[in-house]
């Protein structure tokens, strides 16, 4: 399998992620697609958000993968792969992110990617995953404050084809890590961390604390050492105040 294999390059769809479910279910997509859209016209965020990119300034894009008799334990290490490859893939930009846990991609404190993970399972085996992208690359102009681009941050026009090429290598060569290597994504996950080792504000239910991450653990979930006791959160139970 490689991402890439089969490949729709779209002028227009509501989402990529939905245009990827729709081929699976009438059994058209072949494992490794990648499906790039110029606009998105009801592009999906996490938390029922909506995901806005100006047409033909940025990636947005999913990449389907149906794994080999693979475990949901897996679900986290392919989780920290297509972070790892974001921000690799930043980096041959000269671009310096970290991943912002679970993973937002994050510059300057602001977000340039975000991702949406759907899955499929079935029996304690992952069936099908749908890895969607945004990675804001030209848009220059926000609606949010938090967020921002490549051409931001670089001043100048970046090439959307070398980049979604070269977030698909960064993509191909991590996930190859993930049936034999899961240690080592790990570490690279979370050596990437945005506010590794440092003291940050968050939200936890409804009290405001400073933290300090120290890693993930075997579940994916963050490690904050709060006054001196290391506490782990699922996705939801924290928030960033940032
Ligand atoms: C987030 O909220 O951070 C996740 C945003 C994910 C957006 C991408 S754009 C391509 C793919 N298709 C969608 O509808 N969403 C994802």
């Amino acid at each position: 399998m490689f991402f890439g294999s089969q490949f729709f390059h779209l002028d227009k769809v509501d989402s990529t992620n939905n245009f990827a479910a729709n081929l699976i279910e009438k059994g058209l997509c072949q494992n490794g697609a990648v499906i790039l859209a110029d606009e998105q016209t009801l592009g999906r965020g996490q938390r029922d958000s909506l995901w806005e990119s100006e047409p033909h300034k940025n990636i947005l894009c999913s990449f389907v993968y149906f794994p080999d008799n693979v475990s949901v334990d897996k679900l986290e290490a392919y989780n920290y792969c297509l972070s790892i490859a974001l921000v690799n893939c930043l980096k041959l930009f000269q671009i310096d992110a970290a991943i912002k846990w679970p993973n937002d991609i994050l510059v300057n404190n602001k977000k340039i990617a975000g991702v949406l993970i759907e899955n499929s399972l079935s029996a304690g085996k992952i069936k099908s995953m749908i890895f969607g992208v945004g990675l804001n690359v030209n848009q220059l102009n926000f609606n949010y404050s938090h967020a921002t681009s490549m051409a931001v941050i670089a001043d100048k026009v970046f090439d959307l084809s070398e980049v979604s090429s070269c977030l698909t290598q960064q993509f191909n060569h991590w996930i190859s890590f993930v049936e034999n290597k899961t240690p080592l994504l790990k570490q690279q996950y979370t050596s990437n961390l945005f506010g590794l080792q440092k003291v940050l504000r968050f939200k936890i239910l409804l009290h405001e604390l400073d933290g300090v991450i120290v890693g993930v653990n075997e579940n994916g979930e963050l490690e904050v050492n709060i006054e001196g006791n290391v506490r782990s959160f699922k996705n939801k139970e924290i928030s960033f105040l940032l």
